[in-house]
């Protein structure tokens, strides 16, 4: 194969912005081949972009079916992730899937076995991978330049969103639309950035309030208390609700801290590891020296584009992933155990209950729809088909 014949299912914001950029050429070694989309409206957009080269489809089994690609993009609402991942895989593609991999863990883990088993590569857009400020504070982390961690605190709370925003699309912002709030649309990429970096925490507690903010059903105001079974401790602080936000990473070893904010990572390292210090000292508050390091942000191509190329050199050459798909489940075991806290009002361990953590959903799910069945959905954004979104970027 000189060529991966890429095609897109799902091109509303997201995966119109895909198409585009593989249309344009942005990703060596691959052509956009077709695209599948539920919505008329959609598929007309494409025919007026792409042209006749690139075969529509409202019904993605269809494009499975056609033998015009090789590989597909998911970028569909969540739950359609894993449905649509195992349906490719079953038929020999290579599958990218947008975040969050899915909206229940069980789900995933069909996907995950489905992917090992057809062999194919399985990779999914976590574009902040990419970003040369976590690369380089997840890269120093594992060396052990901070020493054994102690604490992890991030507060994102720049992810604010209008209602106008979660009025843009019926399955958004519901529990049986999207399955979550900030923690599943927003945050997938800061909770894979913190167990990418960390791993997964062995219990949390969580404070998920569904509508603090806005006229909506799912959380979008977000504090969870998390630790690990090696002393260290996580909190990690979000909402969709407050303006201006705040981005600001800060993590604490026994030899220093490192701190991302305002498109800079900032190293305090210590001469002397502080365990040290503290039981050899006869000071009470010494004054131990550290020195300073900053490093800034570099700027790149845009993430989703670096994301899809890493997955067509896999196919290709090999190239390692970035951003292997069976890893998406990681980030998800600590949203579901974040909603299984809150409704359960406990500390629960990580990953959590799996049969309860469904149970639980679909009783939201049920509850719902006899609430808000008549729900209508009318606003629309000013945003353009095909681009890459601003609000997708990592900010400062
Ligand atoms: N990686 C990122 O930075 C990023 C940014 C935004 C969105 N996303 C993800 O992309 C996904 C889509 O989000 P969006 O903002 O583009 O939503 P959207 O509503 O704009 O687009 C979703 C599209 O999927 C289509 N669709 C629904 N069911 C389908 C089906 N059965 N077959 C084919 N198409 C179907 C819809 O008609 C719509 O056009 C979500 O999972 C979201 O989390 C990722």
């Amino acid at each position: 194969m000189d060529k991966v014949r890429l095609a897109v299912i799902g091109i509303g914001n997201m995966g119109s912005a895909h198409a585009k950029a593989i249309f344009d050429e942005k990703i060596s070694n691959a052509t956009l081949s077709c695209v599948a989309d539920i919505d008329e409206d959609k598929l007309k957009w494409a025919g007026e972009a792409f042209g006749e080269k690139v075969a529509r489809f409202r019904d993605y089994n269809e494009l499975l079916s056609s033998g015009l690609a090789d590989a597909v993009i998911i970028a569909t609402p969540h739950y359609l992730h894993p449905i649509i991942a195992i349906a490719a895989f079953n038929k020999g593609f290579h599958v990218l899937t947008e975040k969050p991999a899915g909206v229940d863990t069980t789900e995933v883990e069909a996907m995950n076995e489905a992917a090992s088993a057809s062999g194919k590569t399985f990779a999914i857009m976590f574009n902040q991978r990419t970003d040369s400020l976590y690369l380089k504070l997840a890269r120093s982390v594992r060396e052990g330049k901070l020493g054994t961690i102690k604490r992890f605190v991030w507060i994102i709370n720049n992810w604010y969103r209008t209602q106008a925003y979660y009025d843009s699309a019926s399955w958004r912002a519901s529990w049986n639309g999207e399955g979550g709030g900030a923690l599943l649309n927003q945050c997938p990429h800061n909770l894979d950035i913190w167990q990418w970096i960390l791993g997964v925490p062995d219990t949390l507690k969580a404070f998920c309030h569904e509508g603090r903010f806005h006229d909506i059903k799912v959380e979008d105001d977000v504090t969870i208390y998390a630790e690990y079974k090696s002393g260290a401790s996580a909190v990690f602080i979000t909402s969709t609700g407050e303006f201006p936000g705040t981005n600001r990473l800060e993590i604490s070893g026994t030899k220093g801290k490192a701190v991302v904010e305002n498109g800079k990572l900032e190293f305090f390292i210590l001469d002397d590891d502080e365990r040290n210090i503290c039981f050899n000292s006869d000071e009470a508050m010494p004054k131990a020296h550290y020195s300073e390091e900053i490093i800034e942000a570099q700027k790149a191509e845009d993430g989703h584009i670096l994301i899809i190329r890493n997955f067509v050199n896999n196919i290709l050459f090999g190239e390692e992933l970035i951003a292997p798909g069976e890893q998406g489940i990681k980030s998800l075991q600590i949203s579901n155990a974040a909603y299984l806290s809150t409704w359960t009002n406990s500390e629960v361990s990580v990953p959590a209950d799996k049969r309860l953590f469904s149970r639980l959903l679909n009783e939201k799910k049920e509850r719902e729809i006899i609430k808000y069945h008549s729900d209508a959905h009318t606003a629309s954004l000013k945003e353009s088909a095909g681009v890459y979104s601003s609000r997708w970027d990592v900010t400062w």
